[in-house]
């Protein structure tokens, strides 16, 4: 699935692939959006028209671009919006004007996830939380799947497995350990369930042409399906998830919503949705259905809990699922194709507008070995979404099951995740601001440069950050291409010119076991002139208030961003955040000017790191001189200033 789909046929038709193979498709979001480039130029186009569909990118004819759908919205009229560039991030601010952007997330579920199909009874998941501690890995969040339940009924615990929730989650909330339940959308037929008689008596479920209820087989086998097209229906569902809220769950995971149905991948195209006076059927409805689910999590959870900011994951996913949820990459299996392939995946999502993505880290289906594991570990540190999840019956999957090498690098790994925080944060409000993904690919800035345009295993964090993970076992250096412009690669300091492929050192934890940067493995490059903040590591996010966060100054000139505010609930929108912009100027000798928004407190002071630089004769902050460091074999300079200074100057 490479992010150039130029040859390629691209069914849309949400699809319950367990265990795809690369280049697989349909799988399981369809969003009816392409990006065009030509000479430089970039522009989109939206069908906007959920029915089942195809593009077809000169693959069957060389030099046509064809859309083909099985049925048009308000009688079969083509309606499509024709999005003008000139660049990606120009199309990508109107698409997502159009459609919809994620808005802020709590800075939680940005830490690490740790998940597997399924953590229980209770006393397993105590004790994996306990692990993180004890190993001092940070981790924020458990999920707990589908055996978490009585039955597969959702909004219910299973009685032994779970017999205290509340006790269990208020545990778990001590250690900073917040929760996330998965939620399927068929539900169980079975009348003695209230949830389920409920629905029926408002008539909530999707229908087959003559009223009834249909009725597919999922995981609690017989099961009815809401009808996600209704607003009535939706605030309903939004309403069930009140009884995971009371035992303090803090997100939900929307599955097998595609809608899937076993023995026929879904459901069949005759079923009936009633649409709030747009009624359809299957057809019309089938690439909707996860968005909608999604919808009515993320809006029950708004309403139920206003102060908070909701975190939903979905798997199915339309044009626009942005507004309400994550989307992690599905079943993928445990092989290095299937690595290399989460990197254009969740490139690709955040170029369909859709920016908090993430693979299920170690590949669903299979085992990972040590090297393969820590290899995705490393490549998914500063991607959106950083989750461990692992099949039933697999070997248990937690970054300590590889022994103590790998126990160490797995740990520097994620610990560089949580430094990397403000930046991934800041990355995360640029969307808000202008629907830009959090990871852009290499040839975001660079339409023109063939070789950047070729490069989809490879991501740009934010404005600056560019990340090239190992995707080849056994390998222990990679070749990076880097956009032009120069570069200094993180942590070793050493520079590069770019609009050249460099082949960097990057051994893996059997090479190397003392890395405790993570850097040494993971190539990450920063461009001359940014700004790059990070933070302390903590064990989760929240854990103490930071009062210093550092940053890096890389010579040369550019515009970095840092964004700051309380991480969770609304405040922010009431001016309580801040958000600074640092300008830097001039190589080899250096000023840096920050200008600030908002009236959130953020940072006192920043803990600055020149990098590549002469010992100067003076540093001087808002005019007076500061105290520094110089530390000449690596050529830094360092120093602390106030997190409210407005000039620095380095002569
Ligand atoms: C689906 C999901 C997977 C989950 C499983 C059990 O296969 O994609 O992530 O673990 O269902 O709920």
């Amino acid at each position: 699935m490479p992010l150039l789909r130029n040859g390629s046929v691209f069914p849309l038709w949400n699809t319950d692939r367990f265990g795809y193979r690369p280049g697989d498709m349909p799988i399981y979001s369809s969003i009816p959006f392409y990006l065009g480039v030509r000479d430089g130029i970039a522009h989109g186009i939206l069908y906007d028209n959920p029915f089942r569909a195809e593009f077809d990118f000169s693959a069957r004819m060389r030099s046509a671009l064809s859309y083909m759908s099985e049925g048009g919205i308000d009688g079969g009229e083509l309606r499509y919006y024709v999005i003008p560039g000139p660049g990606l991030d120009s199309t990508l601010a109107r698409y997502t004007r159009l459609t919809g952007r994620t808005q802020l997330p709590p800075r939680w579920s940005l830490g690490y996830h740790q998940s597997r199909y399924s953590y229980f009874p209770d006393t397993t998941v105590e004790n994996l939380a306990r692990e993180f501690r004890r190993r001092d890995i940070p981790a924020d969040v458990i999920h707990l799947d589908i055996h978490y339940m009585n039955g597969y009924r959702d909004f219910t615990f299973d009685p032994e497995r779970f017999p205290q929730p509340k006790r269990l989650l208020d545990t778990l909330a001590a250690e900073g350990f917040k929760v996330v339940t998965i939620v399927d959308p068929g539900l169980k037929v079975d009348s003695a369930w209230s949830v389920y008689r409920d629905g029926l008596t408002r008539g909530a479920y999707i229908t087959l042409p003559d009223g009834s209820p249909y009725v597919g087989i999922v995981w609690p086998g017989r099961s009815v399906f809401p009808d996600f097209s209704r607003a009535s229906v939706r605030a309903w569902w939004g309403a069930q998830h009140q009884a995971l809220i009371d035992v303090g769950v803090r997100g939900v995971w929307d599955d097998m919503n595609e809608p899937a149905s076993f023995g026929g991948q879904t459901i069949p195209d005759i079923v009936q949705f009633e649409g709030d006076g747009h009624p359809g059927t299957h057809l019309e409805y089938h690439n909707q259905y996860g968005t909608l689910m999604a919808r009515a999590t993320f809006d029950g959870f708004h309403r139920l809990r206003p102060e908070r900011r909701p975190f939903v994951i979905t798997r199915a996913a339309y044009a626009g699922v942005q507004r309400y949820a994550t989307v992690w990459t599905g079943d993928n299996n445990s092989t290095w194709d299937h690595l290399r392939i989460s990197i254009p995946m969740i490139l690709g999502l955040g170029l369909s507008g859709i920016p908090f993505a993430g693979s299920d880290i170690g590949g669903f289906n299979g085992s990972p070995g040590a090297e393969l594991y820590s290899r995705w570990l490393q490549s998914a540190t500063l991607v959106p979404f950083m989750r461990t999840h692992a099949m039933v019956g697999t070997p248990r999957r937690e970054p300590w099951s590889y022994g103590p090498q790998y126990e160490r690098a797995n740990r520097a790994t994620i610990r560089l995740r949580y430094q990397m925080m403000p930046a991934l944060y800041t990355a995360y409000f640029q969307h808000t601001q202008k629907g830009s993904p959090v990871v852009r690919p290499v040839f975001w800035n660079a339409l023109t440069d063939s070789a950047a345009l070729g490069t989809d295993d490879e991501y740009i964090l934010g404005d600056h950050l560019l990340v090239a993970p190992v995707v080849d076992s056994g390998a222990t250096s990679r070749r990076v291409y880097l956009p032009a412009g120069h570069w200094y690669r993180v942590g070793s300091g050493e520079a590069y010119d770019g609009g050249r492929l460099v082949t960097v050192q990057a051994p893996d934890a059997l090479n190397d076991g003392n890395d405790t940067t993570g850097l040494r493995g993971l190539p990450v490059f920063a461009r001359a002139g940014a700004v790059i903040p990070s933070q302390a590591v903590v064990s989760y996010e929240g854990q103490r208030r930071l009062d210093t966060l550092s940053i890096d100054i890389y010579p040369g000139s550019a515009t970095s961003e840092l964004y700051e505010d309380a991480g969770d609930g609304y405040a922010y929108q009431r001016g309580e955040y801040r958000r600074t912009t640092f300008t830097t100027s001039g190589a080899p000798l250096l000023s840096m000017t920050l200008a600030q928004t908002g009236s959130y407190a953020g940072a006192s002071s920043f803990k600055v790191t020149i990098h590549d630089v002469s010992r100067p004769q003076r540093t001087l902050v808002d005019g007076r001189p500061v105290r520094t460091d110089y530390d000449s074999a690596r050529r830094e300079l360092r120093f602390v200033m106030p997190g409210r200074a407005r000039l620095l100057q380095i002569e």
